[in-house]
């Protein structure tokens, strides 16, 4: 059972604060409560990173944040055997603004099914149907395509986050015999592909790109993608004004690969969306600087690093923490403090250009002094306009 939020740990790189935490709607400043699952392996690493650099934003623009370090992970799960608490669904909705988190993922763990429990559990209770995993590359050197520059890789994957064949669907028939069975099924609901379709439409008129791509196998998948084919269908003549193309998944990777500059929201399910989002961030530099939203419009939501707990290089100060802070600039955006969200964008931006990066990208710098760099940076930049309230 989980009495109360205060059971989370503290982490390192921040702590939880001493006060007793009020609750969202008592709170009457425009103060954030931040939840923080930094999970596993470098999980840790880039989260207590990207926290340095909020807080120092934060500090910048005279806002309130609170962060409240969750310890939900692998070594919980192997302490107690608790992955997703009791309660903590309505806890999360019910005391904070945002949550931030890290990774899940440990050789430990085989089955994985901590990180089942935790973050896809996460994605479909809080029902975060949109999963934005914006791909921009930040300097020409980065892309391992030849001729291609910041104009041509800028796009994003809006992910169908909740249903496809991530929903757990399925089971086994004699399992382990040699006639063994394996069912996965492939959850496709109107009011899922509605949702998500609308949502890309909607993204790019508020954002005033022109093109939106929906991306589907509905030649081969005849029932489920075919339902994505006639939802599609009718919702683009809502937006005349969006150019609206459609290509077969195969293709889409192919195109991505061929002229990246085609392309400025692509729309897909949920394990398409998976793929194509670590192809574009390898576009744009690799898994390193790739940051996520898993968002619900109307409800608390889930920023991530779109990378894993990486095992390889966990606890040895490598991992790139861009993704991750990239993560918390995507949560300011969604909190409304654009000012602060567009401060560290530029702050990244300059980071990349001017080297001050993990080896991933071309630098010489730890995780620690990738994070110290550019809470430097803010803390002398500050924030150009703050707002005052969202
Ligand atoms: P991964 O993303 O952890 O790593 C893939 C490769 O990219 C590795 O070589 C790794 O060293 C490198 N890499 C990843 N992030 C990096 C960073 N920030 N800086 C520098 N290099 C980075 O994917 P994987 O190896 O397939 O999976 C490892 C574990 O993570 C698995 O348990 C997997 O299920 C889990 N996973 C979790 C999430 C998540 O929590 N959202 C996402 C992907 C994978
Ligand atoms: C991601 C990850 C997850 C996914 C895994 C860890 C279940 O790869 O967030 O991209 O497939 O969604
Ligand atoms: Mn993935």
């Amino acid at each position: 059972m989980l009495a109360s939020r205060r059971t989370g740990a503290t982490v390192d790189g921040f702590q939880e604060s001493s006060r007793t935490v009020k609750e969202k709607s008592q709170a009457g400043t425009d103060a954030k409560h931040i939840a923080v699952i930094p999970g596993d392996g470098i999980g840790q690493e880039v989260t207590a990173e990207a926290i340095k650099v909020l807080r120092v934003v934060g500090r910048a623009a005279g806002r309130e944040l609170e962060f409240v370090a969750l310890d939900w992970g692998a070594d919980r799960y192997l302490r107690d055997g608790v992955t997703l608490p009791e309660g903590a669904v309505e806890m999360l909705r019910r005391e904070f603004d945002a949550i931030l988190f890290g990774a899940l993922g440990d050789p430990r763990v085989p089955s994985n099914q901590h990180a089942a429990d935790i973050l896809l559990g996460l994605r479909f209770k809080l029902d975060l149907y949109v999963n934005a995993r914006p791909v921009e590359l930040l300097d020409a050197l980065l892309t391992p395509l030849r001729d291609r520059t910041e104009r041509d890789i800028r796009f994003i994957v809006i992910r169908e986050n909740t249903e496809g064949l991530y929903a757990g669907v399925g089971g086994f028939f004699k399992k382990g015999t040699p006639d063994e069975v394996a069912v996965q099924e492939d959850i496709n609901t109107r009011k899922g592909v509605e949702r998500i379709i609308r949502y890309a439409f909607e993204y790019a008129r508020r954002h005033g790109l022109r093109r939106v791509c929906m991306s589907d196998k509905s030649n081969a998948l005849a029932y489920g993608h075919d339902l994505w084919q006639r939802v599609f269908a009718q919702l683009r003549k809502e937006y005349a004004e969006v150019e609206s193309r459609h290509l077969y998944i195969d293709t889409m990777a192919m195109e991505l690969v061929r002229d990246p500059g085609q392309f400025d929201v692509i729309v897909t399910c949920n394990l398409f969306g998976d793929i194509l989002s670590d192809l574009g961030a390898q576009l744009a530099g690799g898994l390193g600087l790739a940051p996520s939203g898993n968002i619900n419009p109307e409800a608390v939501s889930l920023f991530e690093p779109v990378h894993g707990s990486a095992p390889n290089i966990a606890g040895k100060n490598l991992a790139n923490p861009l993704g991750a802070v990239l993560a918390g600039a995507m949560m300011f955006d969604h909190l409304g403090w654009t000012a602060e969200a567009a401060a560290i964008r530029e702050a990244v931006r300059a980071a990349v250009r001017q080297k001050h990066t993990t080896a991933d990208l071309g630098g010489t710098l730890g995780t620690h002094e990738a994070g110290d760099w550019l809470a430097n940076y803010l803390a002398k930049q500050g924030v150009s306009s703050p707002g005052a309230r969202p």
